[in-house]
């Protein structure tokens, strides 16, 4: 656990020292705890090393792009659609894996139909978009695959706010966590974290502060690289 929060700590720093457009090693990106967010982003070149196409149930009209996770993400995904499906829970596939380009394009795209203030609520910046990860899958259900906030109010919302941390995912942009995520209340969007998604859960945190919180105990200073945007 220490090593981990001690690898995690070398990451940040080494994207604070050079940049993420400097910093070579994919392997800095394919953590599964890799932090994504309106601070830290990914260079335009990024493309996760093993995205395979996850075998599961997605909304009509999805194309095979968007069907793109990293292995075991996708593994994840498949075995969570298939337990809540015994539960009486069909849920459906809408966006995965989108590149640097994909995320430019519907960001460009919103921005015109929506404006500005809409946009910075809703949709990333290219390369600061946990869906370049491979990480992140948008999820609904039959009649709620629009990715509104409308989902929530489903039995299928519901399953997932109790049981995706069971299969690796957390429920990435929560309703409380606006300030530290900066992003609304997205109820669809699962993010693959791996062994840590039931600490997670369990803790209430969004991403933002469980890694800070981590990497206070790791490194035993408050002196770390800022994480997300804040008031001081
Ligand atoms: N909707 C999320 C924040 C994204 O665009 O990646
Ligand atoms: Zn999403």
């Amino acid at each position: 656990m220490k090593r981990k929060a001690m690898w995690l700590l070398l990451m940040l720093m080494l994207l604070t020292v050079f940049g993420p457009a400097q910093a070579q090693a994919d392997v800095v990106y394919e953590s599964d705890m890799i932090l994504v967010n309106k601070v830290y982003g990914l260079p335009w070149d990024y493309e996760p090393s093993d995205l395979t196409e996850a075998n599961v149930a997605f909304a009509e009209g999805v194309v095979q792009s968007r069907k793109l996770m990293r292995a075991d993400a996708a593994l994840a995904l498949e075995d969570m659609f298939e337990a809540a499906l015994e539960d009486g829970i069909e849920l459906l596939g809408v966006s995965g894996y989108r590149s640097y380009y994909t995320q430019k394009t519907i960001y460009e795209r919103r921005l015109e139909e929506m404006g500005e203030k809409h946009v910075s609520r809703y949709n990333a910046k290219p390369g600061h978009s946990e869906h370049q990860t491979g990480l992140a899958m948008d999820v609904g259900c039959p009649g709620y695959t629009d990715l509104t906030e409308r989902f929530a109010k489903t039995d299928a919302y519901k399953w997932l706010r109790e049981n995706a941390h069971l299969y690796g995912f957390i429920i990435r942009y929560t309703k409380d966590g606006e300030e530290e995520t900066g992003y609304a209340f997205e109820p669809w969007h699962v993010r693959y974290v791996g062994d840590e998604a039931t600490a997670i859960w369990e803790s209430g945190l969004t991403m933002e502060a469980y890694v800070e919180r981590k990497l206070r105990i790791a490194s035993g200073t408050d002196r770390l690289p800022r994480l997300y945007e804040r008031d001081e």
